[in-house]
């Protein structure tokens, strides 16, 4: 054998080390686990707007305002414009159906999952205490998160004035309207 025959040995010897080397650097890297940029996952719905300056990532809970001020000044017509939004599934006139949702005639104030003739879910018949304002408002913001388990299907109101506003018209659901909670003035 010539040189020539040695070098060609060597070079192929040294073409398949580096070929191994290759697959093993390749493979590594195709098996690192990667960890996700952000670990959790975000809830539909429930996302919350944080001041300027706010560096928590939890989300504050809404502080509940004092109905017997702000129902007094809530806006009758434009919470009825935010009914439109429940009509596809609730019928609140007295003695109307029950539809996808139960009828809303005196709900201000009515214990819980107790209408007549309307099948509610499991969760929502957990609790029967009455519908307070401060309970709406709570549970028209995000149905769901009050509520876990609801069958009523809708994302919630965001909007404070909407639901305050819708709030002042649902009253309007009854032979005599809720009265207001005297204003603490707080
Ligand atoms: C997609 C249909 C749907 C829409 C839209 C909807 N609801 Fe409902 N609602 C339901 C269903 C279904 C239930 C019964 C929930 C359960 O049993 O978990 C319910 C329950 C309720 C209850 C509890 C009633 C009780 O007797 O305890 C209230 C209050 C209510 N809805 C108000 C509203 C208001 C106000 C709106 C509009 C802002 C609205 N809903 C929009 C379907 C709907």
């Amino acid at each position: 054998m010539d040189s020539w025959e040695w070098n060609k040995i060597a070079g192929a010897i040294l073409g398949t080390l580096i070929f191994v080397l290759v697959i093993r650097i390749a493979s590594e890297s195709l098996f690192e686990v990667e960890k996700p940029a952000k670990e959790g996952y975000k809830v539909e719905g429930v996302v919350e707007t944080t001041t300027a300056g706010n560096t928590s990532t939890a989300p504050a809970e809404e502080t509940v305002p004092d109905m017997g001020t702000v129902l007094a000044k809530a806006d009758v017509a434009s919470g009825q414009k935010v009914a439109t939004r429940c009509a596809q599934c609730h019928d609140w006139s007295k003695g109307g159906p029950n539809k996808i949702g139960p009828n809303l005639y005196g709900v201000v104030g009515r214990p819980r999952a107790t209408h007549d003739a309307f099948s509610y879910s499991s969760a929502m018949m957990s609790d029967h205490a009455p519908w307070t304002f401060e309970a709406l408002f709570k549970y028209l913001k995000a149905p769901a998160a009050m509520v876990p388990g609801t069958k009523m299907s809708f994302a919630g109101l965001k909007s404070v004035q909407d639901r305050l506003d819708l709030l002042a018209y649902m009253r309007s659901w009854a032979d005599s309207p809720a009265a207001l909670p005297a204003p603490t003035g707080k």
